[in-house]
């Protein structure tokens, strides 16, 4: 697949197929994810990957708590219609787990430790890609507390459960969501 193509059609899923991912694939995608750079070569990641009905139904349940306190304190009602039933239905959960100790020189800045969120970050789009270019959907989640979190994946309290990538075979083709233009966006210092 071509680049330019990997990163203008991805679109996040939101509906899968339960059909079983094979590990060979699994382990492509999280190929990609180590080959993403981080501050000092720290790779401050860890992955666990999710196939446990019973661990998936916790992860949803603890989405369903965030979004029931995220409409109230928000007052946002559109979050009523957000439906998180895709935790549920993804054949593969990989939880990204950071290791904060794994920044850069960041640690000694004044907005403090941010480069290993950077690098996961960078590690995690590489994994949406590569599920991409495999023909899979995936979506990105952020929508859960990290105490909560730890206690679902049994990870240690120096650890920072950062996001959870959902992925399978696509349901439904998901419509693109529109982007502001470069104009918005882009100021040159010439
Ligand atoms: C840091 C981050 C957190 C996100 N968290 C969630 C989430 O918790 N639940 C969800 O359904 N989508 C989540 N998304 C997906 C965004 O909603 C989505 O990327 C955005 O609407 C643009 O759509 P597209 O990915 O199809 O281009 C997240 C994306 C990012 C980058």
């Amino acid at each position: 697949m071509e680049l330019e193509e990997a990163i203008k059609g991805r679109r996040s899923c939101r509906d899968f197929l339960p059909d079983p991912i094979p590990e060979e694939t699994i382990e492509k995608i999280l190929e990609a994810a180590i080959w993403a750079p981080s501050p000092l070569n720290s790779q401050p990641w860890s992955f666990y990957v999710i196939t446990n009905d019973e661990i998936k139904r916790k992860i949803f349940d603890e989405t369903v708590r965030c979004k029931e306190w995220a409409r109230e304190v928000s007052g946002w009602k559109w979050l009523g219609g957000y439906d998180p039933g895709f935790l549920k239905q993804a054949p593969v959960m990989i939880a990204v787990v950071a290791n904060p100790k794994g920044t850069g020189v960041d640690m000694f800045q004044e907005e403090g430790n941010m480069g290993y969120i950077q690098a996961c970050a960078a590690a995690i789009q590489n994994m949406h890609l590569a599920i991409h270019a495999l023909g899979l959907g995936s979506v990105w989640v952020t929508f859960f507390d990290k105490q909560p979190m730890r206690e679902i994946l049994g990870v240690d309290k120096n650890r920072v459960p950062l996001a959870i990538v959902c992925l399978g075979k696509k349901a439904s083709e998901p419509a693109a969501v529109p982007r502001k233009g470069l104009d918005k966006k882009v100021t040159y210092l010439r």
